[in-house]
């Protein structure tokens, strides 16, 4: 079993709503968790690695979206993080900063050719995204049609495959098709353990599997496209010919506000979380095309259990 998991069910980093609970529930479950550690603050991403080593001696990642800069990398290496993934970037400038640490690295392609240059890099294994991916999307094809070309170029090293995977049927098939795990993001937001606003999760559970692949929703990453829920705000910035940030229609209108008391506004391209008040519903709720499997909100356990059930039932 890739890296010795018990399951090869990888939780996806899925930015803030995914916290040290969820991430130590799906470690101690035995599927390997995640955190995206990209714009916390030093003190902030330290804490909450301490916060999983002390829950768990499992192996779990980080994750750092190097359209940014990855502040608190070093922190991070430093406090004990096993395993961390880059995506959204070239991870070659912070390759000898992870060797002086004994943590794996892992790195997010989306065809062959990132998936050499990645493996040239030394990448203990690769993460295979597909556009069906929930939250912003860096590839542009389906995994189905890139996943065999990725495992064939990555050679010996080992591929977990994501985006649209919600359900055993998916794990087994990309299993099948050679990964060594498969890594979900939308089935884990919608767990008891997650961070995500009671609302956004009932949403997700009651979609019918219509999501947008959008640039509706921005703020600091601009230019990215997201896969969400279509919401009011996606709809009424389509109704309006889909104009460019400085035209939208409500730009800058205050919508909610953050546990902490900051406005959220309508764009941001914030998920709402535990303690958001406000219309929620038309903040980004971001989706993954398999959303439409997912119908309850088990607890992280419960939920890799099953999908591992499922998943060999399939074979
Ligand atoms: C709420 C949410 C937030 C996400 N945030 C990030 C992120 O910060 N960095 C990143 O590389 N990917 C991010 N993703 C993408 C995931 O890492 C992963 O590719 C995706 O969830 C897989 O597709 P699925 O949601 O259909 O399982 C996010 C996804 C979701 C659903």
């Amino acid at each position: 079993m890739i890296f010795d998991l018990r399951y090869p069910i990888f939780q996806a980093p899925t930015g803030s709503v995914a916290g040290p609970e969820l991430c130590s529930a799906v470690t101690q479950a035995g599927g390997m968790g995640a955190m995206g550690l990209t714009w916390a603050s030093s003190d902030d991403a330290v804490a909450a690695v301490r916060a999983v080593r002390d829950a768990t001696s499992g192996l779990f990642q980080a994750n750092f979206a190097l359209a940014f800069e990855p502040e608190s990398l070093s922190a991070v290496l430093d406090a004990g993080l096993p395993v961390v993934t880059f995506s959204w970037g070239d991870p070659t400038p912070y390759v000898s900063t992870v060797r002086r640490s004994a943590a794996k690295f892992g790195v997010q392609v989306t065809n062959g050719l990132g998936a050499r240059r990645a493996v040239d890099l030394g990448a203990d294994f690769l993460v295979c995204q597909g556009v069906e991916a929930g939250g912003h999307v860096q590839a542009n094809r389906s995994l189905w049609d890139i996943l065999a070309g990725v495992v064939d170029a990555a050679g010996n090293v080992p591929v977990v495959a994501a985006g649209g995977i919600a359900d055993g049927g998916g794990i087994a098939r990309a299993l099948a098709t050679g990964a060594s795990g498969a890594m979900l993001g939308t089935r884990f937001v919608a767990t008891v353990e997650s961070r995500a606003h009671p609302e956004y999760k009932a949403r997700l559970l009651e979609s019918e599997g219509q999501t947008a692949l959008t640039l509706c929703f921005d703020g600091g990453w601009k230019q990215s496209a997201q896969r969400v829920l279509r919401n009011s705000t996606l709809e009424t910035w389509e109704s309006c010919g889909s104009p460019a940030a400085g035209s939208r229609p409500g730009e800058g209108e205050t919508i909610g506000f953050s546990a902490s008391g900051e406005a959220i506004l309508r764009y941001e391209e914030v998920a709402p979380r535990i303690g958001f008040s406000g219309d929620i519903e038309a903040m980004c709720l971001y989706a993954g095309a398999g959303v439409g499997v997912i119908r309850d909100l088990p607890t992280a356990a419960e939920a890799i259990e099953r999908l591992w059930r499922e998943a060999q039932t399939q074979e």
